[in-house]
């Protein structure tokens, strides 16, 4: 069965990005620092590990339109080569990529997590945007969280969990995982029994 998993790298105080997202400024101003464990030459073994895992798993990926906008011209590809589904509220065609197709959904995140879980397999699918996670998360939606705390203090920008609506969610941390660079936490999201 598809796992729905968010897989997100924030700063000690929680933002995902820095401030002005742009196309100049994906990750926001001084929000590339974020990513510098991903970035780097010298991956430790363990992220290399852990980013492989995340690559290799991967059956589908949704996203919001901001993060395709800004996103499309960086990757020049999908962001994964798997089908990816960008939630917007404007009607738009299929566009075809070198390895996936971005399909514009507008009926709503349950129909964007069954296009993708449908095509995910036994894969994830991954939600690779802020309002996107929290949608998921707000409908009780979400599998697993695996989130990677930079050492650092963005002070602004967006925060990765701002517009949650659910007053409790109940986590069960399942790896800790140090790195020089990054640390790794992954949680499963316990439902409701
Ligand atoms: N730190 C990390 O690891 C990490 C990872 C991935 C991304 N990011 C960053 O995250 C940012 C993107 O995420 P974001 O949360 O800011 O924005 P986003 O979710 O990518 O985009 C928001 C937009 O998505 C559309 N949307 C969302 N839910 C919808 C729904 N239910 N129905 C219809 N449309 C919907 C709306 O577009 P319309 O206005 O077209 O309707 C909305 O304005 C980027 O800056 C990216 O670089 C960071």
């Amino acid at each position: 069965m598809t796992t729905v998993q968010l897989d997100f790298t924030i700063s000690l105080d929680g933002f995902m990005t820095g401030p002005n997202v742009s196309v100049k400024h994906p990750m926001g101003e001084g929000g590339l620092r974020l990513h510098e464990w991903i970035l780097t030459d010298q991956m430790s073994d363990a992220d290399a590990r852990i980013s492989r895992e995340a690559a290799t798993s991967v059956g589908a990926v949704i996203i919001g339109r901001r993060m395709f906008e800004v996103g499309v011209g960086v990757w020049d590809d999908t962001p994964f080569p798997v089908p990816t589904f960008v939630m917007t509220h404007e009607p738009r065609e299929p566009l075809v990529m070198t390895s996936g197709t971005f399909t514009f959904v507008n009926e709503g995140i349950e129909s964007a997590l069954q296009q993708a879980s449908a095509v995910a397999g036994e894969k994830h699918v991954r939600l690779m945007s802020g309002t996107v996670a929290q949608q998921c998360l707000n409908a009780g939606l979400v599998d697993e969280i695996h989130v990677q705390i930079a050492p650092v203090l963005l002070g602004c920008g967006r925060r990765l969990f701002d517009e949650l609506r659910t007053a409790q969610v109940e986590l069960e941390r399942t790896a800790v995982i140090e790195s020089p660079r990054v640390t790794h936490l992954h949680f499963r999201v316990v439902k409701p029994a």
